[in-house]
């Protein structure tokens, strides 16, 4: 890059070599292309150019004593010259500097019109000024190049707002390598909130300063003063303006916005005789304007570059999967606005600033204290870091691009407004959490554990005599991380949150290592292994503290399901509810993925209810509270929060049950997080198991929450019956289970669908509803189906009104004799199953 540079700028055809020069330029001294307009001691000269392959010409300033030809101010940039023939004069009219062609017409002028004995003069900073000849004040200009720069930022020259002009004075690209006219990228000064320099690509923002710390720009944290440059930056009521100051006359410096979009600063030392790359951005892709989009943090020292903020998922997974992070985060929980606690973030580049509010007098404390009190802070820090930090900056809007930086690049600290909830050290099992005293009581307690468990791992240790990384041993993992207590207090190393590689521990989740789920497991045995699937195997185990665990192990050979894995460690370590299995960590090591669960003492479902020396377990008041709870956990998972979850692959088999027969749901490998208005999804992978899958999902692979409630219906008819959907089969008529029950409940004969299993002591009138919310879930529409609050109402209220089910989706085989009157189509009142090619079978 510098050796073209090198070269294009030799191949500029300067004229003036051997020319004259003048020292001023007067009503009766012209400068024309034989000429130079030489500054005081002979820095900087101006005349005529034309560049490179260009047939126009132009005037510009460059510097004298560098041999290759660098411009770095061009008067006429959008009026050039056909030809060499201009004239550079003072008019004698109203004393205005113009640039005249051969035949006398107006090119360019500086705009001045009040008159007056004027003189054009090039000082030795390179700003070529107009003043009146005979002024006492020779500082005082009535028009000066500074004051219009084209795309360089030389020594002095104040890039910025003055309330003077009015002017806010930035620089602009050339157009192309030879073109000097106004290009493509601007470098600007945004006066407004926390004021920042924006480099723009057709007015739209590709890289930011960030706001001036008192040091440097907070997102350029390697400006730091040196031998070479001293940076300043001025905030008053007059003017507001950054600008550098060269400490040595041998060295020369210039901040330039090429015509390709770098910001690039080069320094020029007399012995290397070349312009060298001082410093450049953007410099890599977490330069990139809002890279990682809102509350997203970039660290392109990862992989992904971008995470969210402690508190906070990707807004769209499968995007953020894909390394597309723009749509940014989301907050986990709402903020309840009184008792929010404040995340530690160091070594960051502020977040976009331009409607931050600054009070330069205010301390952090009361900073702190302003952002509690009003409900849209965001987020604030120190306006000033210089002398241990002073000042007040709030952000009242949504969080964007923000930068993580390493300890030795430098960076500032921000304190950054979560839920209460999002600082709580281990995840507890969900429930009441409101309010900061239970909060801090959690806290305390599992601090109160903490400090146990690392004793006990101290006495393990020590005990064993093993000097193992603390990585590997289970206590230290249930410890929860003391930062994570602090509500408010700043200064609490949080880099560690985000520095690690794995989602597992960007989601503060426990890390089992792999000699612990060996041990806990005898080594993988046969006689501890619980199933088999696509995705490899479940193990039990038992933990040196006699926990019950459930592993599961991902098969390594075919690579697949780590995405899966990756999926479900995101979305189960936020989910906490009675009825959702718990994850009590993940062992990722080398090839290896496991997660680990407690364990269920009685298994899954289908391994009770489907067995015949077993389904008797399972009685009515059991069957009924195993359909409550899975409609519960459901719930949960389709409203809590923000998020809509869906689950996918709902099925007997993924509803595990503890030793009291609990319902938890499972395998969340396949569920996918929706934003909070989106209510359906397409997907191009139909994944999911045949007879739980909805008509839509199935055949055109279109997923919402009402394709979980049609795999919920169908668990609700089989727990009832007893018999799996899949593989029905009743004598005489060729049904499935659907269609069964759909023609029972139509001859009012619904009851009879129960299994015989279950007992001789029920309530029929619940027995009833069941079927009835069952088949209202299997509707082939998906938007006659009801959402899961409503089925939670229906199965808990006697009293609430059911509207009638309509006929189910997918019932294979016969035409029903007769037609309900309410269907729309009565002579597809039972879908032909056409889906088997599509589907991916059920592991
Ligand atoms: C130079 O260009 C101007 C138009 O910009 C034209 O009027 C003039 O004749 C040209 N002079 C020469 C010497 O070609
Ligand atoms: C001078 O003023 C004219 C008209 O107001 C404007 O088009 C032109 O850009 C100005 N030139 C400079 C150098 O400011
Ligand atoms: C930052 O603080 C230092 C010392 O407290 C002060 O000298 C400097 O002017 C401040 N800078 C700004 C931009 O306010
Ligand atoms: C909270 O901050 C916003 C944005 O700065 C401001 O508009 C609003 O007036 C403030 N509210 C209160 C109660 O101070
Ligand atoms: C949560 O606890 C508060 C008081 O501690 C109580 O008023 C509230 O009803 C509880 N909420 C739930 C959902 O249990």
């Amino acid at each position: 890059m510098r050796k073209n540079t090198k070269q294009l700028l030799l191949s500029f055809i300067f004229f003036p070599f051997l020319a004259a020069s003048l020292d001023l330029i007067t009503t009766t001294q012209f400068l024309t292309k034989d000429q130079v307009l030489v500054s005081t001691t002979g820095e900087f000269e101006l005349g005529f150019f034309s560049p490179g392959r260009s047939n126009n010409w132009y005037i510009g300033i460059c510097y004298r004593n560098i041999e290759v030809k660098t411009f770095v101010w061009v008067g006429n940039r959008d009026a050039p010259l056909r030809n060499s023939s201009g004239v550079l004069k003072i008019s004698a009219d109203n004393g205005d500097l113009v640039l005249v062609d051969d035949s006398g017409s107006l090119v360019w002028s500086a705009n001045y019109s009040s008159g007056g004995n004027t003189v054009a003069e090039l000082l030795d900073s390179g700003n070529l000024v107009l003043r009146l000849e005979n002024d006492a004040d020779p500082d005082n200009y009535l028009w000066q190049g500074f004051d219009h720069p084209t795309d360089t930022l030389l020594p002095g020259m104040k890039l910025g707002w003055d309330s003077k002009t009015g002017l806010n004075r930035y620089i602009n690209s050339w157009k192309s390598e030879d073109d000097p006219s106004v290009g493509d990228y601007s470098f600007k000064l945004d006066i407004y909130g926390f004021p920042e320099v924006y480099l723009t690509h057709k007015q739209v923002i590709d890289y930011r300063s960030g706001p001036w710390n008192g040091i440097g720009f907070s997102g350029v944290p390697e400006m730091k003063p040196s031998t070479i440059v001293t940076f300043e930056f001025k905030m008053s009521p007059d003017e507001v303006y950054y600008s550098f100051q060269l400490n040595s006359k041998s060295v020369y410096s210039r901040l330039t916005v090429s015509y390709f979009g770098a910001l690039q600063r080069f320094t020029w030392i007399p012995t290397s005789k070349i312009w060298n790359l001082f410093w450049k951005a953007p410099k890599d892709q977490c330069d990139d304007y809002k890279e990682c989009g809102v509350y997203g943090i970039c660290d392109p020292n990862m992989s992904p570059i971008c995470k969210c903020m402690k508190g906070f998922v990707p807004k769209n997974l499968q995007a953020w999967n894909l390394r597309d992070g723009s749509d940014g985060c989301a907050r986990l929980h709402d903020l309840d606005c009184k008792n929010d606690g404040f995340l530690t973030l160091n070594n960051m580049k502020l977040p976009d600033s331009a409607t931050t509010f600054v009070d330069p007098a205010m301390n952090l404390d009361q900073c702190q204290q302003l952002c509690r009190s009003n409900c849209s802070c965001q987020a604030y820090s120190n306006s000033n870091i210089t002398n241990g930090g002073s000042g007040c900056a709030i952000w009242a809007s949504a969080l964007y691009d923000m930068r993580q930086y390493t300890v030795a690049e430098g960076g500032q600290s921000f304190y950054a407004r979560v839920a209460a909830s999002d600082l709580e050290p281990v995840v507890l099992e969900h429930g009441n959490s409101s309010g900061k005293k239970r909060t801090l009581e959690i806290a305390g307690i599992a601090g109160g554990i903490g400090v146990l468990l690392v004793s006990l791992a101290i006495f393990f240790l020590l005990k064993k005599g093993i000097s193992k990384t603390p990585k590997g041993n289970i206590f230290e993992h249930r410890v929860p991380r003391s930062q994570d207590f602090l509500m408010s207090s700043p200064a609490t190393p949080s880099r560690k949150d985000y520095s690690k590689e794995t989602a597992a521990e960007e989601l503060e989740l426990p890390l089992f290592d792999f000699d612990t789920i060996v041990a806990a497991t005898k080594n993988f045995s046969q006689a501890n292994k619980l199933g088999q699937g696509g995705f490899g195997s479940v193990y039990r185990g038992m933990l040196v503290e006699g926990q019950d665990i459930a592993v599961k192990r991902l098969s390594k050979s075919s690579g697949q399901g780590i995405e899966e894995f990756k999926n479900e460690v995101r979305l189960i370590a936020r989910l906490q509810h009675r009825n959702l299995v718990r994850l009590l960590g993940c062992c990722i090591e080398m090839e290896e993925k496991m997660l680990v669960y407690e364990y269920m003492e009685n298994k899954s479902l289908d391994s009770i209810l489907f067995k015949k020396n077993k389904s008797a377990l399972l009685d009515w008041p059991r069957r009924f509270n195993i359909i409550c709870g899975v409609a519960r956990g459901l719930l949960y998972l389709h409203q809590d929060s923000r998020f809509r979850i869906i689950h996918r692959d709902l099925k007997a088999s993924n509803i595990l049950l503890d030793k009291d027969m609990n319902p938890k749901i499972s395998d969340f490998g396949m569920a996918r997080i929706f934003g909070g208005d989106q209510t359906e999804a397409n997907t191009r992978k139909v994944v999911g198991t045949y007879g739980y899958m909805a008509p839509e999902y199935a055949m055109d692979g279109l997923f919402s929450v009402k394709s979980d409630v049609f795999s919920f219906g169908v668990l609700v008819l089989e727990i009832v019956s007893g018999k799996k959907n899949r593989g029905f089969y009743q004598t005489n008529n060729h049904l499935n289970l659907l269609a069964y029950a759909w023609g029972l409940y139509r001859e009012g004969r619904a009851l009879e669908l129960k299994d015989s299993d279950s007992g001789k002591s029920y309530s029929a009138s619940e027995v009833m509803r069941c079927i009835q919310v069952g088949l209202l879930c299997v509707q082939e529409h998906a938007e006659d189906r009801p959402n899961m609050s409503t089925v939670v109402l229906m199965l808990s209220s006697e009293t609430a009104s059911m509207p009638q089910p309509k006929n189910p989706g997918f019932c294979l085989g016969r035409r029903p004799l007769e037609t309900d009157s309410s269907s729309s189509k009565p002579d597809e009142s039972c879908t032909v199953n056409q889906v088997t090619v599509t589907m991916v079978d059920g592991r």
